[in-house]
């Protein structure tokens, strides 16, 4: 008999009846494999300029753009709910084309990583490399023409990220996180870490990051729509196989990738379960995006799903296609819920 021949093994109705493990609660708690833990969940907080500054982000019920003097509540806050942490993306009060203000060491992600790191020491801190937040054209680097069309410049852009990494971690992240799919940034960062005096610092490296739709709401909250085109020459096309997600797994891990992250979640549960399965070694992050949650908001605001069973069962099924962490909006409310 073959072991997965499923109609046989180990034998048919009615001697296998499935829903004996589902008839006691006790029994169903028992053989249950999965568990949303707020201390696997990151939570992404958005930083502008100002003082006293909560902006909510009318796309993201629940979110706000909030100013460096409100982290020390807010992590408090963070802390005490046991979230295992935070993932800091930077406003400046002035974009301009080459994204300035991330590279300088009193820039608003410098200002509000010093920030956190006082406010709430033990918090983990993660930053977002990239350079959407911070241009003027909204493109995730330098722009230039090398290629025969206006682009981001690849090898301009990875020697800038290498930069701005440096200056996170100087400033004290606690990991790094580039986000912006330039061929060889993690190679770069890791590099510019180890010589900067940062080779502890790990790199979560958004390894197969989709051109999506579902990042809408996240460009009303940054403030990051390119003005013009959009990010399809440098993020993945959703209409590829997997296969291409595993080969850029392999290339982030060779350059030195510590963990890596699939995004969106929702739609592609199949690319995680494939980098699971071909990497089962390597720590595999999920990035439940910004467009997953707010559906999930709007849908509930109306009445139309249950909030908390929806939110949940979405978050479940990441971890069972294979994610060991997930970077959410749905972070504190996931904790509430647990503490309730
Ligand atoms: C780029 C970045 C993006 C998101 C996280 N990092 C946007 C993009 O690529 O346009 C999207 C996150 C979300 O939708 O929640 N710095």
């Amino acid at each position: 008999m073959e072991s997965d021949d499923l109609t046989s093994f180990p034998a048919t109705f009615p001697t296998t009846r499935m829903r004996r493990l589902r008839h006691l609660p006790a029994v169903r708690a028992l053989v249950q494999e999965f568990q949303v833990s707020a201390s696997k969940l990151i939570l992404p907080l958005f930083i502008c300029s100002g003082t006293k500054v909560r902006k909510p982000i009318a796309s993201m019920p629940g979110h706000a753009q909030i100013s460096i003097d409100q982290l020390h509540e807010e992590l408090t806050e963070i802390q005490a709910l046991g979230i295992g942490g935070v993932m800091l993306f930077g406003i400046p009060a002035e974009k301009d084309a080459k994204g300035c203000d991330s590279l300088n060491s009193d820039g608003i992600i410098q200002q509000a990583l010093r920030a956190a790191k006082v406010a709430a020491p033990d918090i983990l801190v993660i930053s977002d490399v990239c350079f959407c937040e911070y241009t003027d054209h909204g493109h995730c680097g330098v722009l230039s023409e090398t290629t025969g069309q206006m682009d981001v410049d690849n090898d301009a852009t990875r020697e800038l990220l290498a930069r701005q990494a440096l200056s996170h971690a100087e400033a004290g992240a606690d990991m790094v996180a580039p986000s912006g799919m330039i061929d060889g940034m993690v190679g770069a960062i890791r590099g510019g870490l180890d010589d900067g005096g940062y080779p502890h610092v790990p790199i979560m490296s958004y390894a197969a990051k989709y051109a999506s739709s579902f990042y809408g709401p996240f460009r009303d909250a940054v403030e990051s729509a390119p003005s013009s085109g959009d990010r399809r020459s440098h993020q993945m096309d959703p209409a590829v196989s997997a296969g291409q997600a595993l080969r850029e797994v392999a290339l982030d891990l060779a350059e030195g990738a510590d963990i890596v992250m699939i995004k969106p979640a929702l739609a592609y549960l199949d690319v995680i379960t494939k980098v699971k399965d071909r990497f089962p070694g390597v720590p595999l992050a999920a990035y439940n995006v910004s467009g997953e949650y707010s559906m999930i908001q709007a849908a509930a605001e109306q009445g139309w799903i249950d909030h908390r069973a929806v939110t949940l069962e979405m978050l479940i099924a990441m971890h069972r296609a294979g994610a060991n962490l997930i970077v959410t909006y749905a972070a504190k409310d996931v904790a509430r819920w647990a503490a309730e």
